[in-house]
């Protein structure tokens, strides 16, 4: 099969096109012929720290059919359109098949598409994971901090469909997707502030962008919460660090650990399906260009989610 191999003693490009063996399912695991997969921060943030996966492929989120099952498989047949987050089992899937435990994967409903299915797994699940923790509530004020990439475009969707009154901070290009998505107040970070208004918040999901801690606990109401989702590896640091002492009183602040979840994700699923919630994709790439489709995603201004179609790979010239 084809296959982006991920050679870290190349001086050039690191992500490779090549041809490998197909793997073959153990008895509790499901081969994948792949369609679509997307792209995570969490796919070259590990490339960065050299956590690399045992066979070289990333690629976390993916959606396909099943083309083989093991012995022990009891909820899944061939031929079922299956997707997953298998960040917790390899990654993979940056590949034209791939092996996964069962427990990883849920059935694709028919009327969602590969492409967009793919793009659902581990951004969507973070959001929910978000705003759960910030235990969103019906006409509450949630600022979303990033709104504009994979995981706020989920989010803000889902903050509307629990009711909260979103404010949202995007740069200028995201402020129509940030109208479609029906944010109640858009924030343009180019000419305006979050700083610069009244407005007191119940929660803040810091999502992309690098604001002090202390900025956040001037925008929350007396009872809010902050929860650090992603953004620069300062603003990280700096809630790891010293999150809980400046928090101290009634304001609080959680730095989450998004963990994959089949039930999250059939969640999240069911509500595309209804059409509650819509996928945003920016961009699709073919498997050749995966490295493209990474750096695209690294320079931090991606619009919703970037993917792979794999099947564009079955035209792709033979490779080593
Ligand atoms: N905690 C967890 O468990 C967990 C799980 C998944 C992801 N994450 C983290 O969450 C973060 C977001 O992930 P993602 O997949 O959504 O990333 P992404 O798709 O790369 O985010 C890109 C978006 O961020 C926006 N952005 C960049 N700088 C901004 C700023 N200063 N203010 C407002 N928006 C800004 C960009 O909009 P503009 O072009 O308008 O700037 C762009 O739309 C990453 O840091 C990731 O590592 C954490």
């Amino acid at each position: 099969m084809k296959a982006i191999i991920y050679d870290k003693e190349s001086k050039e490009e690191k992500l490779i096109l090549k041809e490998v063996l197909k793997p073959l399912p153990s008895e509790n695991e499901i081969l994948v012929k792949v369609h679509a997969a997307s792209v995570n921060a969490a796919d070259y943030r590990s490339m960065q720290m050299g956590i690399i996966p045992k066979h070289k492929i990333f690629g976390a989120d993916v959606a396909g059919t099943i083309e083989a099952i093991g012995k022990n498989v009891m909820n899944f047949s061939v031929g079922d359109e299956v997707v997953g987050d298998l960040s917790g089992h390899g990654f993979g899937g940056f590949a034209q098949y791939v092996i996964a435990n069962e427990s990883a994967w849920v059935l694709k409903p028919k009327s969602i598409s590969f492409d967009m299915a793919a793009s659902v797994p581990m951004s969507s699940v973070t959001a929910l994971q978000a705003l759960r923790k910030g235990n969103v509530k019906p006409g509450q004020k949630v600022l979303i901090c990033g709104g504009g990439g994979g995981v706020g475009t989920f989010a803000v969707q889902l903050a509307k469909h629990f009711n909260a009154e979103v404010t949202v901070v995007c740069g200028i290009k995201n402020v129509n997707i940030m109208q479609q998505l029906n944010a109640d107040h858009i924030i343009n970070y180019n000419t305006d502030s979050f700083l610069k208004k009244d407005d007191r918040f119940d929660l803040i999901l810091a999502i992309n962008g690098n604001y002090l801690l202390s900025d956040y606990k001037k925008a929350l109401k007396s009872q809010g919460m902050v929860v650090i989702v992603g953004g620069s590896l300062s603003q990280l640091l700096k809630s790891l660090s010293f999150g809980k002492l400046l928090f101290l009183g009634s304001k609080k602040l959680h730095t989450l650990s998004a963990k994959p979840s089949t039930a999250d994700l059939q969640t999240i699923l069911q509500l595309v399906e209804q059409k509650k919630v819509t996928p945003v994709i920016d961009r699709c790439y073919p498997l050749n260009q995966t490295a493209e489709a990474v750096n695209y995603l690294k320079q931090g201004h991606a619009q919703g989610k970037v993917v792979i179609n794999i099947d564009q790979a079955e035209s792709l010239p033979k490779v080593l």
